[in-house]
């Protein structure tokens, strides 16, 4: 009998996929990078084919390491990089632009608009969100207003729009199907995630026909089968989360009160908050946590755009390391007495500033700096921006148990003792690191496993987390008062200008 759940993780900077066994256990893994496209300043474009294309090859390559075939496999389940938007040719299958990336800011004008016209309340009362190009609503809107014909062919209803889910969903089932699930669909600016529904007002304010919208679903359920040419047998597909919320799965952050972080190209902290959506006071986004049996539940969710990518531009940028791992045995020589703060707002800032026009500064530079105070700088700034969120999150949700007290993390920075450590000594709390770091793939392997039977129920689902390491907090409370200070003063320097 086939037992086997291949997930598949699209993410900003590579797909991967991973082979999963009825005991959670890894039987097959592949990734393979892809090339990121930065056509003008805060621009970041992805394309499609390199998408698809990336999926494929390592959904085939997991397999042929495992030593199994299509047979083998009981379902898929899909998790990916939210918000990016893809808009394409019902018949053709051919994509008019290139993927919009969620971190682009090019629909900064759209939102500035909107929000003059006074549309924010609304908007965020049914989304959830706010006026930010972040998300995929005003990145329809730019691809109908600045690719010739567009909005005529979308108005035809010759266009479909997708998340890269729904993208993926599209292409492995041979065009069959034009879905997605809840978590993602509440990414887009167009999704009241109070009633479960596209809303009319929402495309009636982006311009955008609701003939392009994708089918919403359960995160757990029946999303068709692969064409059987792909991978030699049909495949049923049965799970899909955008990749956050699929770590929130993964974590097993299943009551209310428990909150996940994710270290990838950026960081994503996710605050169950159970039945009830809350609307937050401190400037973080309220969003559907998974949906099961038409059932949602929600999270308050705060997102950092620059995590792993601040490594990444030590590494691809300055050239001052050669890979990632490197970066916290040079942090740890840093100078103690320079006080060195990096503000990486490459591409604007988000949770809880929100601005988008903000762009990236170093402070405290002296004489003496130098590649190990600029890894510290990097490193602390995630811990730093993972502060203010846990901040955020602890006034909103004052009225809970008073839990979002302990952190599970994961992504692929958390494999950094140093910053763990660092990450604790600035939060003033512990950080629990389980012992599958693979959490947003497990996630999304859950969900499908889950329809198809192979995996219990979330409550015993949950007794599967195991602790790896505990980062308990050891900083001086004066000097974290300090640092962060100084950090409150570094992002004013960019806030609000
Ligand atoms: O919202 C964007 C997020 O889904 C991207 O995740 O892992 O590619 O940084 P990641």
């Amino acid at each position: 009998m086939s037992s086997l759940i291949l997930a598949i993780d699209q993410g900003t900077t590579s797909s991967r996929a991973l082979l999963f066994r009825p005991d959670t256990s890894i039987a097959g893994l592949a990734q393979a990078e892809f090339p990121q496209h930065f056509p003008a300043s805060g621009w970041v474009e992805h394309e499609p084919e390199d998408l698809w294309r990336t999926t494929l090859e390592t959904c085939r390559a997991a397999m042929k390491q495992a030593g199994v075939t299509a047979r083998d496999v009981a379902a898929i389940g899909i998790t990916n990089q939210r918000e990016t938007t893809l808009v394409w040719d019902r018949r053709t299958g051919e994509a008019v632009h290139r993927a919009i990336v969620w971190q682009d800011r090019r629909s900064a004008g759209i939102c500035a608009r909107l929000k003059e016209a006074g549309h924010e309340p609304m908007v965020t009362g049914k989304t959830g969100l706010i006026l930010d190009p972040y998300f995929s609503g005003t990145k329809i809107a730019w691809i109908l207003d600045n690719v010739p014909g567009a909005r005529a062919r979308a108005e035809a209803g010759e266009l479909a729009f997708g998340t890269v889910d729904s993208y993926l969903l599209w292409r492995l089932t041979g065009g069959r199907l034009h879905v997605t699930d809840a978590t993602n669909a509440s990414r887009t600016l167009l999704f009241d995630i109070h009633r479960g529904a596209w809303d009319e007002e929402l495309t009636g304010l982006l311009g955008v026909p609701a003939s392009m919208l994708p089918e919403v679903r359960d995160s757990s359920g029946d999303f068709g089968e692969t064409d059987p040419e792909l991978f030699g047998a049909a495949i049923p597909i049965r799970g899909v989360a955008g990749d956050q919320q699929a770590a929130v799965v993964g974590q097993a952050c299943f009551r209310p009160g428990m909150v996940k972080s994710t270290y990838g190209t950026g960081c994503f902290a996710l605050l169950n908050t159970g039945s009830q959506p809350v609307a937050s006071k401190n400037k973080l986004l309220t969003t559907i946590a998974y949906q099961l049996d038409g059932k949602r539940t929600y999270a308050l969710e705060g997102s950092i755009f620059v995590a792993g990518a601040a490594v990444q531009w030590l590494r691809d940028g300055l050239g001052v390391i050669e890979s990632a791992a490197e970066t916290g045995a040079l942090a740890e020589r840093a100078d103690p007495g320079q006080d060195v703060y990096l503000v990486p707002a490459f591409v604007g800032l988000g949770a809880p500033y929100w601005e988008p026009d903000a762009r990236g500064a170093l402070f405290g530079l002296t004489r003496g700096t130098g590649p190990a105070e600029l890894a510290r700088a990097a490193l602390e700034s995630v811990c730093f921006q993972t502060a203010d969120l846990l901040a955020a999150m602890r006034a909103d949700w004052a009225d809970g148990d008073g839990s979002a007290t302990v952190l599970r993390v994961d992504g692929g920075m958390v494999a950094s003792d140093w910053t763990m450590q660092r990450l604790a000594d600035l939060l003033a709390a512990p950080v629990d690191r389980p012992e599958v770091k693979e959490t947003t793939a497990l996630g999304a392997a859950y969900l499908a496993g889950l329809a198809c039977g192979l995996y219990p129920e979330p409550e015993h689902f949950a007794d599967h987390w195991r602790l790896e390491r505990r980062f308990a907090p050891a900083m001086e409370p004066t000097l974290r008062e300090r640092r962060l200070a100084g950090w409150r003063k570094a992002v004013s320097c960019l806030v609000g200008k």
